[in-house]
């Protein structure tokens, strides 16, 4: 009797297992044959009606039967996982004819775009690039520009001490006196300094730490005119050709007789706009001729030779030319300000 029901249940189970697709009908079935309430363990618990000599030969059936069914049940779930894995594999095929994602590619900064224009026009105009330590001495910073201890021209500048010797430098400036000092042939010289410089100062508008470029020319008859000259050509170049240039009266303790240098207002060609606060012009540079006591100070015979000297900050030409409201942004580095100067230069407003 228990012998058949254990065969019926078998072959029936084997016919409904073979009809089966899904990975939950599957368990579903294995539960109602094989689960701890599943129809062969029923038949075990008649066991015990069963004869003392039938129950060992029952058992031993009823156990061939679940190893059996076992093993057809776990090759159904690999049949299933096969074919699940197969529809996956075939949803994930990747066509290599699609374009891929754009990979991000950074952006030149600002500054660097105005640092590389501003070098490429001096290098091709006959200046070298030099450098010199953001970490100065007072001596260089101040001292050999005609700046002595206690020149009250020098509460112009907040400066970081470092110690009573040291500052972080304030003004590019300091690099003059180290061009001059080292060439020691007191050869003629050109040379342009972009760098960083320190004061001790945080706003919209200014910066604790900010870039200037310095230029210096020493040689022969350098006259005012050379000086006119070459920032006529280097304005044009950095704000458009039509920019006229204002030179007013100034005091520098490094040159004599100095200037402060106005552009025609690029925004509104001279008429009058909220940039340039209706003047009509924007004051950009520090310049002059190299004082005869910084030509005496750091080498050179002021009897012979002359020479001119400007300085421009950086961060505010960039802030122009790329119409910048907050010199902090330049300083961020957030790249939805950065990634709008993925552009090429021609692409800029203000066209050369
Ligand atoms: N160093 C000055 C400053 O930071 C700018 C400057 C003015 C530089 C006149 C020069 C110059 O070379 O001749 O305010």
């Amino acid at each position: 009797m228990l012998k058949e029901e254990i065969e019926k249940i078998y072959n029936e189970a084997l016919e409904k297992i073979n009809d089966i697709k899904e990975e939950q009908a599957l368990k579903d079935l294995k539960a109602t044959i094989l689960g701890k309430k599943g129809e062969l363990t029923e038949i075990l618990k008649g066991l015990k009606d069963a004869t003392p000599e039938e129950r060992p030969k029952i058992g031993a059936l009823v156990n061939e039967v679940r190893d059996s069914l076992e093993a057809k049940f776990s090759e159904v779930q690999n049949a299933i996982n096969q074919k699940i894995l197969e529809e996956k594999l075939s949803k994930d095929t990747i066509d290599v004819t699609l374009p891929s994602n754009k990979p991000i590619r950074g952006s030149k900064h600002p500054l660097n775009r105005v640092i590389e224009e501003i070098e490429d026009l001096f290098v091709s105009m006959g200046y070298d690039v030099v450098s010199g330590p953001e970490l100065e001495t007072d001596e260089f910073c101040f001292k050999r520009l005609n700046l002595p201890e206690g020149h009250p021209a020098r509460d112009m500048q907040d400066s970081f001490y470092i110690t009573e010797e040291n500052l972080l430098r304030t003004q590019t400036s300091a690099v003059q006196a180290r061009v001059m000092m080292a060439n020691e042939e007191k050869t003629p010289i050109r040379v342009i300094v972009p760098g960083k410089t320190y004061r001790r100062e945080d706003d919209a508008t200014h910066s604790h730490q900010f870039n200037q470029v310095e230029g210096l020319v020493v040689d022969e008859n350098i006259s005012f005119a050379d000086l006119k000259g070459t920032l006529e050509v280097f304005m044009k170049k950095m704000l458009g050709q039509n920019t006229e240039l204002r030179f007013r009266p100034s005091y520098f303790p490094f040159t004599e007789p100095s200037y402060e240098v106005d552009v025609s207002c690029f925004k509104c060609g001279g008429k009058g706009c909220n940039l340039c606060k209706q003047t009509g012009w924007i004051e950009l540079l520090g310049s002059g001729m190299v004082h005869p006591n910084v030509l005496k100070m750091n080498g050179y015979d002021p009897e012979k030779y002359s020479g001119f000297a400007f300085g421009v900050g950086l961060d505010r030409l960039a802030m122009f030319k790329y119409d910048i409201t907050d010199i902090r942004l330049l300083y961020r580095n957030d790249v939805r300000f950065l990634k709008q100067f993925d552009r090429k230069d021609e692409e800029y407003e203000i066209k050369y």
